[in-house]
């Protein structure tokens, strides 16, 4: 990842039908970024994609892309793929054609411009003896595309793990694999671009984790900048540079997954990014936090002295320990067995909070809590609470 900027949002509004959709959207997105849009259904991220891809005109504002703006532009002009969430594939064709689609109909120029004229050109002319005529006639350069099409299909389908799929219709293909195949026609046009809208939710776990790693992958070897929609918090965590968290439209915290995980602004980023228990509490002065009517060391947070805050804790940042070291005591509700650790449900004081650890507790059983100053983030409270 570098500082250039490819692509920028400005202001971008998008109504529908008079009711504010995207609203007032600023971004800037870096050349051979990851972004990722993460937010729940309706919140403004495939209309947010449409309108970088050209197929919506936004209401306000304005679509930068390499410093130009593009706002009126068609999507074939825009150094754009995109994977969209209904695959769009053409069904009535096979796999073969639906890949090659994007060079097979785009003309003989292009396709010259898109293989290179004159590394075409050497292909042909290094099969010929020597003392050979140096002259390449059209009809052998539309030969050796074809054979360069056939190829290309080939190695996007094996990135996809689709190889020798090409014949094969796509209406005979399952949701996944159809899903695939609109992944390979994005990908073989090597475009600058790749907006991708949840172009895994198809797939099975196990193929959308390789999906994942794939895509990084090209994502690290193409330098390809991508934009990705996920509704899922995890995907979006492993795959991403940066995460847009949005709702209603509205940016509501953009960063890297760490700093959106270890600092969310508000309520809303922090039970959407990861399970966390949220508690009203009171900021008593410099590094000192009551919650649950004790006192808390934290570090490194400024409100009034007095103000009302919002604490965050992650349920892998409590500490179990022995009933007369907690500074928090309750009572184990439920536990759930997760593969590595266990999940607790723990009533302190009529506030239920989520607590994992290793050790195993039994439902009634009294469970003793501690967290470390570092853990405890504090957040400002929604003004209309
Ligand atoms: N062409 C349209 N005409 C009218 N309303 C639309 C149109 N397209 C989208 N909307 C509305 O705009 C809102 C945002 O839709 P959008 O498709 O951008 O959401 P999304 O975040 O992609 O959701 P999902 O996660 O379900 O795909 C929704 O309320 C939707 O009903
Ligand atoms: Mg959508």
């Amino acid at each position: 990842m570098n500082n250039k900027v490819v692509i920028e949002l400005k202001d971008l509004v998008k109504r529908f039908d008079g009711e504010l959709i995207v609203n007032k959207m600023n971004l800037q997105i870096f050349e051979n970024e990851f972004v990722t849009f993460l937010g729940p259904s309706g919140c403004g991220k495939t209309t947010t994609i449409r309108m970088i891809a050209g197929f919506e005109t936004p209401d306000e504002g304005k679509v930068i892309i390499n410093g130009k703006v593009f706002n009126d532009l068609p999507p074939f002009v825009r150094p754009v793929n995109t994977v969209f969430q209904r695959y769009a594939l053409f069904t009535h064709l096979n796999v073969f054609d639906n890949v090659a689609f994007g060079i097979k109909n785009r003309g003989y120029k292009y396709q010259l411009k898109f293989f290179g004229e004159d590394a075409l050109k050497q292909e042909i002319l290094s099969t010929r003896p020597e003392g050979a005529s140096t002259e390449v006639k059209p009809i052998e350069l539309k030969k050796l595309i074809r054979q360069k099409i056939v190829d290309a299909v080939s190695r996007a389908l094996s990135l996809v793990k689709l190889q020798g799929f090409e014949k094969r219709k796509v209406n005979q293909m399952s949701g996944g694999q159809q899903q695939r195949v609109a992944l390979a026609r994005a990908i073989i046009n090597r475009p600058q671009i790749l907006l991708l809208d949840e172009p895994l939710a198809a797939l099975d776990l196990k193929l959308r984790q390789n999906m994942q790693y794939e895509l990084k992958e090209m994502q690290r070897k193409l330098g390809i900048t991508f934009i990705f929609v996920t509704h899922d918090q995890e995907e979006a965590m492993t795959m991403s540079d940066r995460i847009v968290v949005m709702k209603d439209g509205l940016i509501q915290q953009l960063g890297t997954p760490k700093h959106i995980y270890n600092e969310p602004v508000n309520r809303y980023v922090a039970t959407f990014i990861g399970d966390s228990n949220i508690i009203r509490g009171t900021y008593v002065r410099k590094n000192l936090v009551n919650f649950m009517n004790v006192d808390f060391d934290i570090i490194g947070y400024e409100f009034q002295d007095g103000e009302s805050v919002d604490v965050v804790i992650r349920p892998e940042d409590f500490d179990v320990v022995p009933l007369e070291k907690a500074k928090l005591v309750g009572i184990v509700k439920d536990v759930i067995f997760k593969g590595v650790h266990n999940e607790v449900d723990v009533d302190v004081n009529g506030a239920l909070f989520t607590v994992n650890t290793y050790e195993n507790y039994e439902v009634g059983q009294q469970m003793g809590l501690k967290v470390d100053p570092y853990e405890i983030h504090l957040m400002k409270v929604p003004q209309d609470e």
